[in-house]
């Protein structure tokens, strides 16, 4: 299977602490993984070292066999906080990179198109104050899907949302993965969302620790209660996050 992100030996330190130490893993074509691990062990600094954010002191970031380094346009990085500008309306705030690449008209009408798909219609004039958390998450989303990326970064995007609202945003999830066959990489603090979504669950241990266990996921017909019958991998990531 063709790898479409290759992580090879990253290095980084914030001036007093090693956060990441010849970490290694790749990503498959279409693959969906998910980062489990405490807090504090490095998930959002590995997000922000692989959209360029922050720079490794070592190390590679390949996309398609390519060595990437600094932003590259094939990231679609959605931060653990939505920071949506709460004087833009829904539209202005998802059409915001569109407006920095300069094309603008033509973004606008996708992001128009796109309202419904992201359970947003009517929403284009609102402001962020007047929508849902969950809405939020979705306009915030959209901003990022409209990136018109190949890779997701996403940092814990449906954090803060009661179980029903997170549960629908996951089926949503799911179902907008399969036809936009995006290669994704969530981070998650939520182990059943990681077990319902992901072909493969990495296990981060301590700061520079690195990948403590990786597990793979083969069902494919994912249902509510088939997740609930996962009681021993539940267990197990338990187990191994706990160590
Ligand atoms: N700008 C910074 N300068 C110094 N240390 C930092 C900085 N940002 C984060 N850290 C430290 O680096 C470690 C990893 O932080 P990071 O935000 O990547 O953790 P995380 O795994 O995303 O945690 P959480 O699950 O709580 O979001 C933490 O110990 C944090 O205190
Ligand atoms: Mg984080």
């Amino acid at each position: 299977m063709a790898m479409k992100l290759s992580v090879n030996n990253l290095n980084f330190s914030y001036t007093d602490k090693t956060i990441l130490k010849d970490l290694s893993f790749a990503v498959a074509e279409g693959e969906f993984v998910s980062i489990l691990g405490p807090s504090g062990c490095g998930k959002s600094t590995l997000l922000n070292v692989l959209a360029g954010i922050l720079k490794p002191q070592g190390g590679q970031i390949q996309i398609d066999g390519v060595q990437t380094s600094g932003v590259n346009h094939q990231f679609a990085y959605m931060p653990q906080n939505d920071l949506l500008f709460p004087w833009r309306t829904i539209l202005d705030n998802v059409c915001l990179y569109g407006e920095i690449h300069h094309e603008k008209d033509a973004v606008r009408e996708r992001a128009r198109e796109q309202m419904a798909r992201f359970g947003l219609e009517g929403c284009e004039d609102k402001y962020p104050a007047e929508l849902s958390g969950g809405m939020r998450q979705r306009a915030a989303f959209l901003r990022t899907a409209m990136c018109d990326a190949d890779i997701y970064l996403l940092d814990e995007p449906f954090g803060a949302l009661d179980v029903i609202t997170r549960g629908d945003m996951q089926d949503w999830l799911r179902e907008l993965c399969g036809s936009l066959k995006k290669t994704i990489l969530l981070v998650t603090h939520d182990t059943d969302e990681a077990i319902y979504l992901s072909d493969r669950i990495l296990i981060f241990g301590t700061p520079g620790e690195g990948i403590r266990r990786e597990f793979t996921v083969t069902e494919q017909s994912r249902t509510r209660e088939w997740l609930y019958e996962q009681g021993e991998l539940r267990a197990e990531i338990y187990r191994v996050i706990k160590r």
